[in-house]
């Protein structure tokens, strides 16, 4: 029977050392702001944005999510963004993804200044992260990285990773291998999934189908984390078939409360990062 790892407790446990550096900043004067862009009426961008609100304000950062209406032009944004890069009380700018079709999403993204990018997307941040730079860290895989790190050594470990997004899959799979474990990558188009993910001793999972990992597909004692969100039944469940994959793995994610919670997390981290940059 797995441990379940309690991300909602490992994210707050480690807002409360965010928490304290604000505490540290505010004292010498510095105010972390954070500045959200939410565009259209999306029902998801808009639980998730009020979470991201309500974690900073929990750790005593000033965020304010701007709110647009979905005729709102490329141009339009692109103006916004150059304003809030501009202004120096602004330490992040997130704005929140997907975007209604008209607008170029990688032009937008590659518009926030690299400094500012607190969602770690910008092309110049990745590049970093790749290099195994000092930078700022995509939220979901970092948040990913910190809680198998409290289950467990990573070098040498082998890392199978399911989904190549630009925003979890691909990025998730560098981070570990920055950190010497073995890294595999699989996606829609593997052939036997099977095969790959029972080799896996942490296996990564960030597709959006649900019920796509089963309980044969998991070596027994490996960490499994389960990064899918999918409603079903007006119920959240993750990729991965948690019932019977709990009897098989030594821990797991349990959806929701185990990655979401980390990612907003993350993100509060790097504006304190941004921060305390001065
Ligand atoms: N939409 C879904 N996840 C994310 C995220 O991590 N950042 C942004 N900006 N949009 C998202």
């Amino acid at each position: 029977m797995a441990v379940v790892i309690d991300g909602k407790q490992i994210a707050a446990s480690y807002r409360e050392t965010l928490k304290e550096q604000v505490t540290a900043l505010r004292s010498r004067g510095i105010i972390p702001k954070l500045k959200v862009v939410l565009i259209g009426n999306d029902p998801a961008s808009h639980s998730y944005v009020r979470g991201k609100e309500r974690a900073a304000e929990e750790i005593g950062i000033d965020s304010q999510i701007l709110r647009f209406d979905e005729d709102m032009t490329e141009a339009e944004l692109l103006k916004l963004i150059d304003l809030l890069n501009d202004d120096h009380e602004v330490h992040g700018i997130l704005v929140q993804l997907p975007l209604p079709n008209h607008i170029d999403e990688s032009r937008v993204i590659m518009r926030i200044s690299p400094e500012k990018d607190v969602d770690g997307f910008h092309p110049e941040n990745v590049g970093k992260m790749m290099l195994g730079l000092d930078t700022l860290l995509p939220c979901t895989p970092h948040g990913i990285l910190h809680l198998v790190k409290t289950q467990t050594d990573l070098v040498g470990k082998h890392v199978v990773v399911v989904g190549r997004s630009q925003i979890v899959g691909k990025p998730v799979g560098m981070l570990f291998l920055n950190e010497s474990a073995t890294v595999t990558y699989c996606h829609s188009k593997t052939a036997d999934l099977g095969a790959m993910t029972r080799q896996a001793d942490i296996l990564i999972v960030a597709v959006g189908r649900a019920g796509l990992v089963t309980a044969d597909m998991v070596k027994p004692g490996a960490i499994v984390i389960d990064v899918g969100v999918n409603r079903v039944d007006n119920r959240l469940v993750g990729d991965v078939d948690y019932e019977g994959v709990k009897d098989v793995a030594s821990a797991i994610t349990p959806v929701p409360g185990g990655v979401g919670p980390m990612t907003i997390t993350m993100l509060m981290h790097n504006t304190v990062e941004v921060a305390s940059r001065g």
